[in-house]
């Protein structure tokens, strides 16, 4: 599943490199489900399902354990501080995370305000359930494999701002 997939750029990608496997996509963004829309008609896509609203109206419904990944890739950063709390990760939020994994289950999450990765950090550790498991010590400075990159990502670039790749695991 992926959250707030904005222009789709790493959902299509995503659906397409895994045929055999099913793709949830939520955006409340009406253009990006439209974009996602026309790509699945263009490409034939069988695998993927969308949501057009709140990603968290689609996990309640989720049953325990259902899902292998979850991507949150860039997600609205809320930099002020009386706005953090529309922050889409709270401890609420990762609890539902932690409920609609699988077990060894990965949750992916990027950003390119480092405010936003201490703040998830902190929510993971705080969580328990979840643990931060980077393929190497320098992991998280460079994308996920096979990454296509996305539009908020490039964005970051041409603004300066290092991007964050953090991965996560689910108790096996
Ligand atoms: C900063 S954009 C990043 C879009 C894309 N992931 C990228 O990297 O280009 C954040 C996206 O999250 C979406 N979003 C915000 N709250 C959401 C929610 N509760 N459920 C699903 N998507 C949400 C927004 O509409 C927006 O498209």
């Amino acid at each position: 599943m992926e959250i707030g997939f904005g222009a789709a750029d790493h959902l299509i990608d995503l659906a397409q490199r895994n045929p055999d496997v099913a793709i949830i996509g939520a955006e409340p963004f009406l253009n990006g489900v439209a974009k996602a829309v026309s790509n699945i008609d263009e490409l034939g896509l069988e695998n993927l399902f969308l949501h057009h609203g709140d990603a968290r109206d689609v996990m309640d419904h989720l049953p325990d354990h259902s899902l292998a990944r979850m991507y949150v890739l860039f997600p609205d950063p809320w930099p002020k501080a009386r706005h953090n709390k529309r922050r889409i990760i709270t401890e609420q939020f990762l609890t539902e995370v932690v409920r609609v994994l699988r077990p060894g289950g990965d949750f992916y999450f990027a950003s390119d305000i480092i405010d936003y990765v201490d703040w998830t950090l902190v929510r993971l550790r705080q969580n328990g359930k979840i643990v931060f498991a980077p393929d190497s010590p320098r992991s998280w400075r460079t994308p996920y494999p096979n990454w296509p990159g996305t539009r908020y990502e490039a964005k970051a670039h041409k603004a300066g701002r290092p991007c964050h790749y953090l991965q996560f695991k689910t108790a096996a």
